[in-house]
């Protein structure tokens, strides 16, 4: 694996192996000691994302250069394959880029490979495309809790048109064999028929939720949709995953949020800080499901030859 782009172009075993060791990591294993240095380069807002990413590769022993782009050349017009050659040529290892147009990473990745300075991309966000380094901490969040995926029956609720998340969620719970996955929305949040295929699409939120085991729950995109918004108070009566809703849920079942949250609009504030709730858990353990993500990339003999084994990482955790 020399980028991470989105959760299509991993294979089962780097899967497989990515969530082995951040479960690991989550579990009170040590990061391994990488060298080098790694650029944030966010041409979106993000805390979560940007935040976790640095302090995965400080955890890990890499250098961490945050790129200011409203003070960097990009201001005088340098594109941002020249950017990021530039950084690369400085030594640059891994460049973690959120972007908002679709497939910016892949794009990046595209126009260095075979340059002078190779550099691996990490997709951070790009546009409604994929943000696959969230589902991986989402799939690492649930398996944590204990979900089993051939049992699993999950609903992604709100704006899932606009939703990377819910794009690379869907295809990576699919791909660890989920048992049930549904997307609920009004109509105008939903995706193009024939988007998501291994998902069954509901229009209305009550039955959606019947029975599920996990929810996840999505902001309305507000950055990406030029047409008026729903107004919060309506969107919260009809959309809104609140206490009275999650008795729909089966018993003891999970409420997950990528966040960021805008309370009492797509979750209501008592969902969000209670017994179920585990939108903290996803946020710590981005850290480790990003760390083990520069591990896999950066700390092998060469890209793409997994660096480490469930021998290794059993006799790691002795
Ligand atoms: N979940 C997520 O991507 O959050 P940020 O935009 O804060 O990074």
């Amino acid at each position: 694996m020399d980028h991470f782009l989105d959760i299509e172009s991993l294979d089962d075993s780097t899967i497989g192996q990515l969530l082995e060791r951040s479960a690991g990591l989550i579990g009170g294993q040590r990061p391994r000691a990488l060298d080098g240095s790694i650029a944030n380069l966010f041409c979106e807002p993000s805390t979560r994302t940007r935040v976790s990413f640095e302090l995965a590769a400080r955890a890990a022993g890499l250098d961490v250069v945050n790129i200011d782009l409203q003070n960097s050349s990009a201001t005088k017009g340098e594109s941002l394959d020249d950017t990021a050659r530039t950084l690369a040529a400085m030594g640059i290892a891994a460049i973690v880029l959120r972007h908002p147009r679709d497939r910016a990473a892949a794009e990046l990745a595209c126009a260095l490979d075979g340059g002078p300075c190779p550099v691996r991309i990490i997709n951070a966000g790009d546009g409604i495309h994929a943000h696959p380094s969230q589902a991986l901490l989402d799939a690492a969040t649930l398996e944590q809790a204990g979900v089993d995926w051939h049992r699993l029956r999950v609903a992604i609720v709100g704006d899932i048109r606009h939703s990377r998340v819910a794009r690379s969620d869907v295809a990576l719970f699919a791909r660890l064999g989920a048992a049930e996955i549904r997307i609920a929305g009004p109509e105008e949040f939903l995706p193009p028929a024939g988007q998501m295929p291994a998902a069954i699409r509901f229009d209305r939120l009550d039955p959606a939720l019947d029975g599920v085991d996990a929810v996840i729950c999505l902001r309305i995109q507000r950055e990406r949709i030029s047409a008026d918004f729903p107004q919060p108070d309506a969107y919260h009566q009809r959309w809104g995953v609140n206490v009275e809703r999650l008795a729909r849920l089966a018993p003891k079942a999970h409420v997950l949020h990528p966040g960021p949250v805008n309370r009492n609009i797509e979750i209501a504030d008592a969902v969000v800080d209670g017994p179920q709730s585990l939108i903290l858990d996803q946020v710590r353990n981005g850290v480790h499901a990003r760390t083990a993500l520069f591990e896999h990339l950066l700390a092998g003999p060469k890209p793409g030859r997994p660096v480490w084994s469930r021998t290794t990482s059993r006799r790691n955790a002795e």
